[in-house]
């Protein structure tokens, strides 16, 4: 979900309709806005996208210089009018915003119910939170910081909220636990949000809010407290991304754009560590390589996209630090009691950094005394700050649900990770070293090459949209880079898309096998080619529709496809950066021929602060 809240001296509704959407990717199944205005506050929250709020909203002029804003991914209560948010108080004088889950929202609903005689106009956990600030506000003479603050003692979970009363003009108070919460710093305005994008339009500098603390906003001032209200001094923050980084820039799509931005997004994150001499940098990394001969094991651990990035990593880090490495997903991980000590490196990716599966997953690994170092897009998001080490992408800002210029630049960080992992434990040779880096350094323009095919993936999709089935194939890392392809493909066009090791179709899935299925066999690793190629002629054998992606220059494929897109030539450790690229594009493009809606599709979040 997706919070923003404004105080200053403009009318706050377009402020913070904006800033809602460009928070959209965090949810968007319903949205809302409540603004103090004399004394009242003004609710307006509809079911669907901040563009249908806009539409209800309609002319009605909603004035008022202070409010709170809301995009919601639905938790607790189904997507409608009622549930979405802001709730507020029974008698309407305190409003809420909120991201996150209370745990305990069931004994605290009881509670009033029972003790105060609230009747409860929704399932929500939120309205619980807005009744509890209601009832202490009114208990305390109108003292909005005290409500605030004697309900968060109360409540169990994680969540970041942002609350405004009809009777404390000018102020917005917020509470941040376990939930991404930043304050934004105008002359004479303040915000709050959940991420910087809402943000980026009006201010560059940002106070990152830390779990336990409580802000208070007015037009003049940001006020900072620790969970004793003591009050906090903190560093302003100041961001680097642009407001051009966060819009669209004449792409039909944030994906489109994104997956454009991809040149540029792995030579930022190249060029940060790699110095003059052409030696990975680590600069601001604290392993060392005593600390290095101490690591018998490594565990790399994300969710989703940036999963099938960590995928990748095994492969690098084993094959070039000769460390063994285990793989997780994250909401897995912390419940199959993994085996963890001072020896383990812990590796966490993750493009927001907030995804909590993978927050809960790092701080398992801790309690258990391993080390961490993550690989994160967005500076001080909490996987960033609860890491010992942070390895960044440079992607910029992603927008579009369905991440790809993250999974890239994350690629990249597991190569240089693999390699200096290498060079550190005397596994690869310097020439080794330096072939992998200049491969890598050669990716921006391949990756062009790639996209500039586009057309031609274009006219692929075009034939095959209207498909209801796709088996992505390959082997070696080419089995990894299936996965991303294939989830590329359901997140945003729903076709039922599938990913195997080729090896293992033999033993079930080519049961499904029909003629015209559609096979995308991915071929690239040069010293798996033999095997691959079988495996193409058995799906052929049953008639299906094969698209192979293989390196320029080999021929001997097209015989037993029935279309072939070409990657550039390059070292097969490195392929993915390219492999997953036409991937990308035919997910695009199937989905937009299809008419869906890209940038958000349905049930989708981009970033999942909830287990
Ligand atoms: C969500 C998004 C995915 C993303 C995953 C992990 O499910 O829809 O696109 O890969 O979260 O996100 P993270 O921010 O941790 O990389």
């Amino acid at each position: 979900c997706g919070i923003v809240g404004y105080t200053g001296h403009e009318e706050a509704c377009g402020i913070i309709i904006d800033g809602l959407k460009r928070l959209e990717y965090r949810g968007y199944d319903s949205a809302g806005i409540a603004l103090q205005q004399q004394g009242e506050l003004i609710v307006r929250k509809k079911k669907g996208k901040i563009a249908d709020l806009e539409k209800f909203i309609g002319s009605e002029k909603l004035t008022g210089t202070t409010g709170i804003g809301h995009t919601r991914w639905a938790t607790h209560g189904a997507p409608s009018d009622v549930n979405a948010h802001p709730h507020t108080s029974s008698d309407g004088r305190i409003a809420v915003v909120h991201n996150g889950i209370v745990e305990n929202y069931v004994e605290l609903r009881q509670k009033l119910a029972n003790e105060e005689k609230i009747e409860f106009r929704t399932e929500t956990d939120t309205e619980v939170i807005a009744q509890m600030i209601g009832v202490n506000y009114r208990k305390n003479g109108g003292n909005l910081e005290d409500a605030v603050y004697d309900a968060v003692q109360e409540m169990r979970g994680a969540y970041a909220i942002g609350v405004i009363a009809a009777d404390t003009p000018d102020r917005i108070v917020a509470y941040r636990k376990d939930a991404p919460l930043i304050a934004g710093l105008g002359g004479d305005c303040k915000f709050i949000a959940s991420d910087i994008p809402a943000l980026l339009k009006y201010v560059n500098d940002i106070y990152l809010i830390e779990n336990d603390e409580m802000v208070v906003c007015t037009p003049d001032s940001i006020r900072i407290y620790d969970e004793n209200r003591r009050p906090v001094r903190r560093e302003v923050m100041k961001v680097n991304w642009s407001i051009e980084d966060a819009e669209k820039g004449g792409y039909e799509h944030f994906m489109l754009k994104e997956i454009h931005e991809q040149p540029k997004a792995v030579q930022d994150t190249l060029l940060r560590r790699i110095d003059d001499d052409g030696r990975i940098c680590l600069d601001g990394i604290s392993l060392t390589k005593e600390d290095l001969q101490n690591i018998t094991k490594i565990y790399i651990v994300a969710c989703g996209t940036a999963y099938h990035a960590g995928l990748i990593g095994k492969y690098a880090i084993e094959k070039m630090a000769r460390i063994p490495v285990e793989i997780d997903v994250a909401s897995e991980f912390r419940y199959r009691d993994p085996v963890i000590d001072e020896k383990t490196l812990f590796i966490a990716i993750s493009q927001s950094g907030e995804t909590l599966d993978t927050l809960a997953a790092l701080r398992e690994a801790r309690s258990h005394g391993a080390r961490i170092l993550s690989v994160c897009n967005v500076v001080g998001s909490s996987v960033a700050r609860e890491s010992d080490d942070v390895f960044y992408t440079w992607a910029g800002p992603e927008i579009a649900v369905a991440s790809t210029k993250a999974y890239t630049t994350q690629l990249v960080c597991m190569y240089l990770i693999a390699l200096y992992l290498g060079d550190l434990t005397g596994n690869i040779s310097r020439e080794y070293y330096d072939h992998i880096l200049e491969e890598l350094l050669a990716m921006p323009d391949k990756i062009q090459q790639t996209l500039d095919k586009a057309p031609e993936i274009e006219e692929l999709a075009r034939h095959l949209y209207n498909r209801t089935q796709v088996f992505f194939i390959g082997r070696g890392v080419d089995s990894a880079v299936a996965l991303e392809g294939s989830l590329k493909l359901k997140e945003i066009s729903y076709i039922n898309s599938f990913a195997i090791a080729a090896g293992e179709l033999k033993h079930g899935t080519i049961a499904l096998m029909e003629p015209e299925t559609i096979v995308i066999a991915l071929a690239t690793q040069d010293r798996l080619f033999e095997k691959m190629y079988s495996n193409i002629v058995e799906v052929k054998a049953r008639m299906a529709h094969v698209v192979s992606v293989a390196k320029e220059g080999n021929d001997k494929i097209e015989a037993e496809s029935t279309e072939v897109i070409y990657i550039p030539q390059c070292d097969d450790e490195v392929t993915p950066i390219l492999t997953v690229i036409p991937l990308q594009l035919f997910a695009y493009y199937v989905a937009k021929i299809k008419g869906e809606d890209i940038d958000k599709p349905r049930n989708l979040a981009k970033s999942v602060t909830v287990e």
